[in-house]
């Protein structure tokens, strides 16, 4: 899910186009007048004649910076600065005195006003003044928004898990952080093999340098060398000029392989001979060069069997699995499930700006149940969708895709043999009742067809299960 990261600019979200919005309030029409001449050019103008339409408009515009008359007929313009303040403290405002209001002005600084300009002043004085407090104001928001990358880029590398092998686990990859051996990472796919190659960068002394992840799996066979090991200008036809491969660019930091198992032959020795002499050969070079990453690479696959099997090189695997981490199934670490889930949901809430308190007990119950074959990714994926679709404070059991209520994905599956035959055939009948439901995207008329029931009878037997269709039966 890339979100793309925007600055927010004074004048980025400013519905009335690009330029910043400034109020004037001030009793004197003339003198909003002459404000208007001076600044219409660079801004957009509103103005007020006093306090109480002034507010009206700062509750319902969005307003970049308020130039504020401190006397004005029926509320104190202190008073309208503190009222303003209170509706968005990132409104900037501007107080206007004559000389002998000069001290209050000077103690309403500290309500938050950015400056005063004393009448009568020059216009460049002025245009000084709003672009100095335009200028603060598109610095905090921005301060404001790295602070939430930040956060949010906190929250996406945490490692979720309390069951026993993972803080294990966590204990190892902060162990192996400290020094540069490779690092073979085992488990089925979506258990967070990834997550955890950048977690042991971000916790080593490498971490300022890069962290690079490559798939050899995912570019073209012809590239995959050239992608890892560069190449010289002319190395091939369409090496238009000097290339620096992945390893390269990690120097100094470490390098992600991904689905090593699927690395042909050829580049296995390669990798080999990298891993040895911690040098590489551009492609179409005759120099070596030197370099100085440490090592991360991930399967899915079992590489053992590999071994054995002759498809990948004995001498390789035991360079690259000085440490061996293998992340287990989801499945195996059943207590991990609700807090995973609690995560995503606030992160997922957070995200779609949504007040989901949780997940029902029932609904919780069946995510713990389920076998999840995708591990974390299907979680994380499941939640994601329910946080967006889901229309309540709470996700319930109905809510749920198919998938994880169909008795026949459940790890525990039921064990038909051994209940009593009247049980054993309900449960057979709503096995059937379920499918036949999923087949026709839960057209219940449909499904009663097919069954032979009537529709009233098969609506009984859905209530008598508890069973209600799927909010999003796409
Ligand atoms: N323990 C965890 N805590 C929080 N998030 C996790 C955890 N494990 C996995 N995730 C998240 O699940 C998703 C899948 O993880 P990741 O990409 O690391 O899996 P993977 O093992 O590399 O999968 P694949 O083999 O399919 O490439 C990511 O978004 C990751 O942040
Ligand atoms: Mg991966």
């Amino acid at each position: 899910m890339a979100r793309e990261p925007r600055l927010l600019g004074h004048s980025a979200d400013s519905p009335r186009g690009t330029r910043p919005v400034i109020l004037v309030v001030d009793d004197d029409a003339g003198l909003r007048e002459s404000f208007r001449l001076i600044l219409e050019d660079e801004y957009e103008l509103l103005d007020a004649a006093d306090g109480p339409r002034a507010l009206e408009i700062v509750r319902h515009t969005p307003v970049d910076l308020v130039l504020l008359d401190i006397r004005l007929p029926d509320m104190d313009g202190i008073e309208v600065l503190e009222r303003v303040k209170a509706i968005d403290e990132q409104i900037e405002v501007i107080l206007v005195t004559a000389v002998k209001t000069v001290r209050t002005a000077v103690g309403a600084m500290k309500l938050g006003a950015f400056d005063y300009l004393t009448k009568p002043f020059e216009e460049d004085e002025l245009l000084a003044v709003i672009r100095r407090a335009l200028e603060r104001r598109s610095l905090e928001r921005e301060v404001v928004f790295l602070r939430s990358e930040l956060e949010r880029r906190h929250d996406t590398e945490a490692i979720v898990g309390a069951d026993a092998e993972m803080q294990r686990l966590a204990r190892l990859i902060a162990q192996t952080a400290r020094t540069t051996s490779s690092v073979l990472v085992t488990g089925e796919s979506g258990t967070g093999k990834e997550l955890i190659a950048r977690a042991i960068h971000r916790q080593s002394p490498r971490h300022d340098k890069p962290f690079v992840a490559v798939n050899p799996a995912a570019i073209a066979e012809t590239l995959v060398e050239s992608e890892l090991f560069g190449h010289e200008k002319g190395a091939f036809t369409g090496a238009m000029q000097r290339k620096l491969g992945r390893f390269e660019l990690a120097h100094g930091g470490t390098l992600f392989l991904d689905e090593i198992a699927m690395l042909k032959p050829e580049l296995q020795v390669k990798l080999l001979r990298v891993l040895q002499e911690r040098e590489i050969e551009r492609v179409g070079g005759t120099r070596t060069v030197k370099i100085d990453v440490r090592i991360v690479v991930a399967t899915n696959a079992d590489l053992k069997q590999a071994v054995a099997q002759g498809t990948f090189r004995e001498d390789l695997y035991y360079r690259l699995a000085v440490v061996p981490i293998h992340v287990p199934p989801l499945r195996d670490r059943r207590d991990d499930i609700p807090l995973l889930v609690e995560h995503f949901v606030r992160r997922y809430s957070r995200q779609f700006l949504k007040t989901i308190d949780g997940v029902a007990p029932d609904a919780l119950a069946a995510m713990v149940e389920y076998s999840w074959p995708g591990n974390v990714r299907e979680l994380q994926n499941i939640i994601e969708r329910l946080v967006g679709l889901v229309d309540g404070a709470v996700i319930g059991l109905g809510d749920l895709p198919l998938d994880l209520l169909l008795p026949d994905h459940r790890a525990k599956a039921v064990e038909t043999e051994a209940l009593p035959l009247k049980t054993a055939s309900d449960e057979f009948e709503r096995q059937i009742v379920l499918r036949v439901l999923e087949r026709v995207r839960w057209n219940q008329s449909e499904a009663a067809r097919i069954l032979g029931l009537h529709r009233n009878s098969l609506k009984i037997k859905l209530e008598r299960w508890k069973i209600k269709a799927p909010r999003d039966v796409s």
